[in-house]
């Protein structure tokens, strides 16, 4: 039987391109999660949109489900084929195409990998500013798939801003041709900005055609320590008023310590509870407003020590505290929450969050980072290593059902960036209402009517 449909998916592409050995089953199915133990039936690489149409289509016949996969550097489970499901993975789908100079756009398949486009946009005088630590592995489909988000959401928004055009193969087998890279159009429904956070449940992205922009002039680095989350808020605050801000991430001493044990030191003589990374662009007089906001800041008791990188290398280690957070955690098997509140609610948000963590975990070590500038925390809950993995699932999820009622009281979100998955299912609908969601189940059976699209994920 499974035999059969092997033998099938071989003569639709090719038997390279059917994989279906244990450890490309194995790498294939899952993503950063390490939640589920991947089962796929095969991994189908197509090289074009055609085969990718056919692909659905043998599904729809075959009753199999399809999962998505691009980069596979998705923390919600989103990617995850644990039920016998074909892979289709767009990795041989990368093709950077065209580039329009009146347009700005540049139009690149599924496949492409962020830095990959970051890089091509560059080449071209301008640049594709969404931007993430995972940028060297995933890929533009994934993360139009998420509508993922990253380090400089507070000057750019999220990927949803700079998708123009989108092809994508819905769960009949047709392929969507929508907004062909219009600024403007009105002219009804924008199925465009349905398909991007939609995690592969109502059609596959397959092509985008990409918004770029001008390059960032000048970028500076810096590093605040800083005694608490009050100050934090203060000092972004401060810093938009004045600075030209790229992006304000904060990470807690215990996360820098994480990243130290890797290499590294910290640019500190003396330790705080806190650290915000400052970028901005050095336009006009930024030296002066630089210094204004450094020392207005140690005036209030906002922060007590600062570094500005003097070097592109400077400024890179800088980054490397913040953007080395998620590896050196990662062998501690992290339940990651990633929340996010309005801007303006932020410190009361976490004070209850920090209140219910002390209390709930008083044993399990929990590490704060993430993009307040855009009142998105990431708290990673860190499994004990005497801890059995069942029961620190089992602690995890007990108290992410009362971290909702701290949402609900102030109006967040379950998931900011990371998108719902396996992961937050449970708890969509304590953030969603149910007559949104019923919406979203008559959606999914409009793209996709047979069912065959990452079935079990986010609904
Ligand atoms: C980040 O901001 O570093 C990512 O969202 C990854 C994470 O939360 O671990
Ligand atoms: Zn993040």
């Amino acid at each position: 039987m499974s035999a059969d449909r092997i033998n099938e998916l071989v003569s639709l592409l090719s038997a390279e391109r059917v994989l279906t050995t244990a450890a490309d089953l194995e790498h294939y199915g899952r993503d950063w999660t390490r939640w589920w133990q991947p089962a796929p039936l095969a991994v189908a690489l197509p090289e074009n949109i055609a085969e990718v149409q056919a692909l659905v289509r043998w599904a729809i016949q075959r009753k199999v489900a399809i999962v998505p996969s691009g980069g596979r550097t998705g923390l919600s489970g989103g990617a995850v084929a644990a039920h016998g499901e074909l892979v289709v993975s767009f990795e041989r789908m990368h093709r950077i195409g065209e580039f329009d100079p009146l347009d700005r756009t540049l139009t690149v398949e599924a496949g492409a990998v962020t830095e990959t486009v970051q890089q091509a946009a560059r080449e071209r005088g301008l640049c594709y500013p969404v931007d993430f630590g995972s940028r060297g592995s995933s890929q533009i489909g994934g993360n139009i798939a998420t509508n993922a988000g990253g380090i400089k959401v507070i000057r750019y928004g999220m990927t949803r801003e700079w998708v123009a055009g989108l092809k994508v193969v819905d769960g009949r087998g047709e392929l969507l041709d929508l907004n062909r890279g219009l600024v403007k159009n009105a002219t009804g429904y924008d199925l465009r900005h349905l398909m991007i956070g939609s995690e592969g449940t109502l059609g596959l992205v397959v092509e985008t055609t990409l918004r770029l922009t001008d390059a960032p002039r000048n970028l500076q680095v810096m590093l605040l320590a800083v005694p608490d989350m009050a100050a934090v808020m203060r000092l972004l605050e401060l810093a938009r008023g004045r600075l030209a801000l790229t992006a304000f991430e904060f990470f807690t001493d215990r996360a820098m310590d994480h990243v130290l044990t890797e290499g590294g030191q910290s640019p500190f003589e003396t330790r705080a509870a806190c650290y915000v990374l400052v970028e901005y662009e050095g336009v006009g007089d930024h030296e002066s407003a630089a210094m204004a906001v450094f020392e207005s800041g140690m005036e209030n008791g906002w922060l007590s020590d600062g570094v500005m990188a003097q070097s592109e290398t400077q400024a890179q280690a800088l980054w490397r505290l913040r953007e080395g957070i998620t590896e050196s955690v990662a062998r501690y098997t992290p339940y990651k929450n990633d929340v996010s509140v309005r801007v303006s609610r932020v410190q009361a948000f976490l004070s209850d969050m920090d209140a219910l963590f002390a209390c709930e975990y008083p044993d399990i070590e929990v590490v704060w980072f993430g993009h307040v500038g855009d009142g998105n925390l990431h708290v990673s809950v860190l499994k004990p290593e005497s801890m059995d993995k069942a029961a620190f699932e089992h602690a995890c999820e007990r108290v992410t059902g009362m971290l909702c009622d701290v949402l609900e009281k102030h109006g967040g979100s379950i998931s900011a960036e990371h998108g719902v998955g396996l992961l937050k299912k449970p708890y969509l609908s304590r953030v969603r209402s149910a007559a949104e969601i019923e919406l979203m189940r008559q959606m999914k059976r409009v793209f996709d009517p047979h069912g065959i699209l990452n079935p079990g994920k986010l609904l």
